[in-house]
């Protein structure tokens, strides 16, 4: 069965064509980065314009590198939820006229459902149950993922997600949109013992996540150091901060995996391309002696193939959408 997924969220117009939800036939990706980087971030209405301009091309790129019509798809999956609702409602208005003109089944696909299914692309032995970390640019999440469309979400972030907290660190020491890969990069030669930085404490839900105490620590060292005209070793905030939140991201998910008797322990989201804490999470696995399963670099950041993966799934659940489908801006993974 093929599933032609389409995901534009964010500041990515991508679509891919998917065969049992893990063959990878096509994977077209039009980054909009170049643009959002002179603004420092995502300017969601320049997201939402490029998405328009791009989506029929990319679409037909996905087809033709697939070597495939639209008449051998069986299903369009589209992201529907959660994102940018400007550009969530370009793939959803495009995946809805596709899928009415050639008679195909639509499937809503949530977008942090589909960052989770990247990972029976790149281990197709990978079966539920299991626990997913999700890091990305929105998301900081610990997944419970009970079958292939079913989550409980024991731990989210309660402020800023751990992506945004590495661009804003990013940003502050200099690096371009979007920082966290640059961080990683510079993270490598620094000394992670050079600046001490706050681990969070939250209170009530005790995987629940906090960034935005460490994203200010940073902010703060960087700006009394250049108030004193003293200068900082980039590379050493770098490496001194990723340590921090391979900590914090490490300890609560082992600590979740070892409450609930997880043995089979997945990463996913934009964040998981992070060597730092892939190495931090593996290490730890090892020691308890856990299963990891990360995506394959490329299917780190938003991308179709991820929702070509996960439509196939929920296609198998039977879920189906008509066209009143809409886009919807915030959407828990358990209210699906
Ligand atoms: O999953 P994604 O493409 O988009 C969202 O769904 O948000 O994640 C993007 C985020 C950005 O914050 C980016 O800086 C971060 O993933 N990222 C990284 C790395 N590569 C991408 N963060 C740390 N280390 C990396 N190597
Ligand atoms: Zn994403």
């Amino acid at each position: 069965m093929k599933i032609l997924g389409i995901e534009s969220s964010c500041d990515e117009t991508a679509v891919s064509v998917v065969e049992d939800g893990v063959k990878v036939l096509s994977n077209i990706v039009a980054s909009q980065i170049d643009e959002h980087k002179l603004y420092g971030g995502v300017v969601p209405e320049i997201a939402s314009r490029r998405h328009c301009e791009n989506i029929q091309t990319v679409t037909e790129e996905a087809l033709l590198q697939a070597g495939v019509t639209m008449e051998d798809i069986d299903a369009v999956a589209v992201t529907y939820a959660p994102g940018l609702i400007g550009a969530l409602l370009v793939g959803v208005s495009f995946a809805k006229g596709l899928a009415m003109a050639h008679n195909k089944p639509l499937v809503p696909v949530h977008h942090i459902a589909g960052h989770i299914a990247t990972n029976y692309i790149s281990h197709p032995e990978l079966k539920p149950p299991y626990l997913c970390l999700v890091v990305s640019g929105g998301h900081s999440h610990i997944v419970e993922v009970l079958d292939y469309t079913t989550y409980r979400v024991v731990g989210r972030t309660r402020d800023d997600a751990v992506g945004e907290c590495f661009d804003k660190c990013a940003r502050v020491l200099g690096f371009p949109y979007p920082g966290g890969k640059h961080i990683d990069n510079a993270a490598k030669t620094g000394n992670p013992d050079a600046f001490s930085f706050p681990h969070p404490k939250v209170t009530g839900g005790e995987y629940d996540f906090s960034f935005s105490g460490l994203k200010t620590a940073v902010i703060n060292l960087v700006h009394n150091n250049e108030q004193k005209g003293i200068a900082l070793n980039v590379n050493d905030v770098a490496a001194s901060f990723q340590k921090t939140v391979c900590e914090i991201l490490t300890e609560k998910l082992m600590g979740v995996a070892k409450e609930k008797g997880y043995k089979k322990i997945a990463v996913a989201g934009g964040v998981s391309a992070n060597s730092g804490v892939r190495e931090s999470i593996r290490k730890a696995c090892e020691k308890m002696g856990c299963e990891l399963y990360v995506p394959e670099l490329c299917y780190c950041g938003d991308n179709g193939a991820m929702i070509a993966c996960q439509g196939y799934f929920d296609y198998l659940a039977g879920r189906r959408a008509d066209e009143s489908l809409n886009g919807i801006a915030t959407l828990s993974l358990e209210d699906l």
